[in-house]
């Protein structure tokens, strides 16, 4: 059965650029799966007369925009969001492993997994690109409660077979088997993808390090998911460990973990070559500014990657990030596209960094014409945003003149109050 909803409606044309309409109309119907999905777009004129036998539901004042995409986050790390550290490799010492640690425990797994997938609704994230820790309970936690609430999500479990602690580290062949398994056992199921995760070049061995390149060359259609270049001390370490690899990114290509559908989180501390590779391999990046900004790792170079033109989007980075809100990660992204900014004007646009953190991240996650957008054929994974959430908001983007004002007002002042409802494509019994 067709649904509809009537209220002003955000969307993105094939290039990113935002379309718009102050009375829209979202038409959505099952596909022959029975997963719902955005059947017609546009204006309530336009739309509206082609589809007299769809059920309407009219939200006035209210906005109705895709569902956010967050291309990295830690669902182990949603307690140890503010853990004050030196930096980064302190931090991981200090907090991360001993939290991470406590995952071996299926019961702790769940328990986190439940917490995150509701923060993450209450803040309109509706996919992410996620870090699970290096104990496979962990994965299948996460992965049952996606597919219980029908969500299109991605993890993996984390490799770590060196320079890690007892209670995360795990064991080189193990850990590949235990990798192939869990492909086999979620990647593809309902709306699930795998995604095989070496924590960071310094905590896996080569022999570890080239049995997941093997296999992401086995399960092409997989992720690949990792950090590379994102704190000084990390960078130094890695060249001590790989002295033989021409950079940091470099030791990566060598194992075969570059290719489309590979993601790497920050990539700050990157040459001109290395901005070339990402742009040959069809690699992206994560870019996470709330944590770059937290853990003062450093600035990602917005007018580099398009100057080499090369795929990223945003994402929170949570527990070195500090807020699940997207808004929060966009106005993070504004701050730091002024640092290193060479010409003149605004920082980013505020219709680039909402693309940035929807339809332009889904097509980073080769995700494209799937999710980030309500265009046609896509999964109807969308937010309903009350831009009157609060008095401030209310007013602010009640002066907006134009579509750039208005978005720029909910992502300065905006939080999770903004989002009303997050909508998720059900797919219908039977
Ligand atoms: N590098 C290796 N592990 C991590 C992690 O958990 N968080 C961040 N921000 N960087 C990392
Ligand atoms: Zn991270």
């Amino acid at each position: 059965m067709k649904r509809a909803y009537r209220a002003a409606l955000l969307r993105f044309d094939d290039h990113g650029r935002p379309l718009y309409e102050e009375d829209g109309l979202l038409v959505v119907a099952p596909d022959d799966q029975g997963r719902q999905r955005v059947l017609d777009a546009g204006s309530h004129a336009a739309v509206a007369p082609r589809h007299p036998d769809a059920a309407v539901t009219h939200w006035p004042g209210r906005i109705l925009a895709p569902g956010f995409v967050d291309m990295h986050i830690h669902f182990p790390q949603t307690d140890i969001v503010g853990a004050p550290a030196d930096g980064l490799l302190p931090w991981l010492e200090n907090y991360t492993f001993p939290a991470e640690s406590r995952f071996a425990d299926p019961a702790h797994s769940r328990e986190v997994a439940e917490v995150f997938f509701d923060e993450l609704l209450r803040n309109g994230v509706t996919t992410s690109l996620t870090f699970a820790t290096s104990h496979p309970a962990s994965v299948d936690a996460f992965f049952e409660s996606a597919q219980r609430r029908q969500l299109r999500m991605i993890t993996g479990k984390v490799l770590q077979d060196r320079h890690s602690p007892d209670g995360v580290r795990d064991d080189t062949e193990q850990s590949l088997v235990d990798t192939e398994a869990l492909i086999r056992k979620w990647h593809k199921v309902d709306r699930l993808g795998y995604a095989i995760t070496p924590r960071f070049a310094p905590t896996s061995t080569d022999a570890q390090l080239r049995g997941a390149g093997e296999l992401a060359a086995r399960y092409a259609d997989t992720w690949v998911h990792s950090h590379v270049a994102e704190n000084k001390d990390e960078v130094k370490w890695a060249r001590e460990l790989f002295p033989q690899a021409r950079s940091y990114l470099e030791v990566y290509n060598g194992f075969g973990l570059m290719r489309e559908r590979a993601v790497y989180a920050h990539c700050i501390h990157f040459d001109d070559a290395d901005r070339q590779l990402m742009r040959a391999t069809r690699t992206a990046t994560a870019v996470s500014p709330t944590s770059n900004l937290f853990l003062g790792s450093g600035f990602f170079d917005f007018e580099g990657a398009d100057r080499i033109g090369y795929a990223y989007g945003l994402a929170s980075d949570v527990g070195g990030g500090t807020s699940f809100s997207p808004f929060a990660t966009m106005l993070a992204a504004y701050y730091v596209g002024r640092e290193g900014q060479t010409k003149p004007g605004i920082s980013i646009a505020p219709s680039e960094l909402w693309w940035r953190h929807t339809g332009g991240a889904a097509e980073a996650l080769g995700l494209a014409g799937t999710i980030g957008n309500l265009q046609p054929g896509c999964e109807a994974d969308f937010v309903v945003i009350n831009p009157q959430a609060t008095p401030l908001l209310a007013r602010k983007t009640g002066l907006a003149q134009n579509l750039e004002e208005l978005l720029f007002a909910m992502i300065v002042l905006g939080d999770d109050r903004l989002i009303e409802r997050t909508v998720i494509s059900q797919a219908l019994p039977g």
